[in-house]
């Protein structure tokens, strides 16, 4: 009996749900009998809060539903799990609800964080000897995962990000006086999504002023002196922050106006109020009009927009993982575990993408930042080697399918 279980984990993407489906269809082509889901990823499974996938998944529409259904269909969480030394208690209790189950793969499609959750498990699943596989599978918008070339989530919420600000730059040219417009971008430590906002440029768009990314330390006093010499040109600025940009004494802007109280249980601070505390220091500066744009959830659940070749890949990489988990490998002739599947470019024109296995070691809880070299010097802006990285991520679409004039999802339990 080769039963598989899946979870989804950490902040939710547009594709996520095409992983899920690609470990879904996958497993049951491979010959698993039932895929079971987590609801709330560990979380659940720690409470039996478990699904048969088959129940929810039933036919082609509910198949081309999920695919464009954004956020986590199974539900998600932020829950670490212990150290291993010390609280054998939960690993055997994890490890209990396994074996009722039949489990014979386990697959966790999140970022950094929820690759914490697969290295102890395969870890300890090694120590006792277990057969069970644990497969990484990557998601995250924040594109911040180690060796994979980017990761599922992370083409669709840039493509929201360079398409609005493209309507942001719009409107904000309406009028004939300046408008400051500060956008404030997701990605938490990591600058790639804020970099997407270098993609509005084109023959159609004047593109956006200046971009502020988390790897540079943000310098309040700079930032409002290239305001002023843009505001000397007499036009309207669009400008676009990371949610997680830091002053030199390591507190992040957003921290400067409002005290951010919540944190996770991986010690993230909840990051927002960038945007409004920057577009305040302007408007009392300069006394212009100023508007602050905290794209927030919007950017991450963007299905309308999303891109067909995210959709695809975040597909392959579920598929791959059971792959993997199922068939044997040269040199250990088992299937694999505690790996996570990457994403690894061959070619950029024409773009083409392959998946590669990576030991979850080198992955979990660790974050990949832009590197230096593609932040212009004076850092306002981003580098072209970084636009042509992103480029071919962004293309083509997929539609949604409208029903009463609006696109139509999935959820959980719809066949109650
Ligand atoms: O993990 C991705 C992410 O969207 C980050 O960009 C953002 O800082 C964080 O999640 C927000 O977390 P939460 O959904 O818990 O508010």
């Amino acid at each position: 009996m080769k039963n598989v279980i899946v979870g989804q984990s950490g902040g939710p993407t547009s594709v996520i749900n095409s992983s899920l489906l690609g470990v879904f269809q996958t497993a049951k082509d491979r010959g698993a009998d039932i895929v079971y889901g987590m609801v709330h990823g560990i979380k659940g499974l720690l409470d039996e809060d478990i699904i048969d996938l088959s129940k929810e998944i039933r036919n082609e529409l509910d198949m081309d539903l999920l695919k464009r259904t954004p956020s986590s269909f199974l539900g998600s969480c932020r829950y670490k799990l212990p150290d291993l030394e010390g609280n054998e208690k939960t690993y055997e209790k994890i490890f209990a609800i396994l074996k009722k189950y039949e489990i014979y793969a386990f697959f966790y499609i999140g970022g950094n964080d929820s690759m914490d959750t697969i290295m102890k498990l395969a870890d300890y699943g090694k120590k006792i000897k277990s057969p069970i596989r644990f497969m990484g599978v990557p998601k995250t918008i924040d594109n911040d995962l180690m060796i994979t070339d980017h990761t599922p989530g992370f083409g669709s919420a840039a493509k929201y990000i360079a398409a609005t600000m493209k309507e942001v730059i719009r409107d904000g040219l309406v009028y004939d006086y300046p408008v400051v417009s500060v956008v404030e971008v997701m990605g938490r430590n990591a600058g790639w999504l804020t970099s997407a906002a270098a993609l509005a440029k084109g023959d159609d768009c004047e593109g956006v002023d200046m971009i502020f990314l988390p790897e540079r330390v943000f310098d309040i006093d700079y930032f409002l002196k290239k305001v002023g010499e843009l505001l000397k040109q007499d036009r309207s600025i669009v400008i676009a922050v990371s949610e997680g940009v830091k002053v030199a004494d390591g507190r992040y802007v957003c921290e400067l106006a409002d005290h951010v109280d919540y944190v996770d249980m991986f010690g993230h601070k909840q990051l927002a109020g960038t945007a409004r505390f920057l577009a305040g220091e302007v408007a009392k500066k300069y006394g212009c009009k100023t508007r602050a744009i905290e794209l927030s959830s919007l950017q991450r659940c963007a299905a309308h927009v999303m891109a067909r070749v995210d959709m695809t890949e975040a597909f392959n990489v579920g598929g791959a993982a059971v792959k993997y988990a199922f068939d044997a490998d040269e040199k250990t002739g088992e299937g694999m575990t505690g790996m996570v599947v990457t994403l690894k470019r061959v070619l950029d024109d024409p773009y083409i993408c392959i998946t590669e296995p990576a030991d979850v070691h080198e992955i979990a809880d660790i974050e990949k930042k832009v590197p230096d070299e593609w932040i212009t010097k004076d850092g306002t802006y981003v580098t072209d080697d970084l636009v042509h990285y992103i480029h071919p991520l962004i293309q083509a679409e997929i539609i949604p399918l409208w029903v009463n004039g609006l696109p139509h999802h999935i959820k959980r339990g719809h066949t109650d």
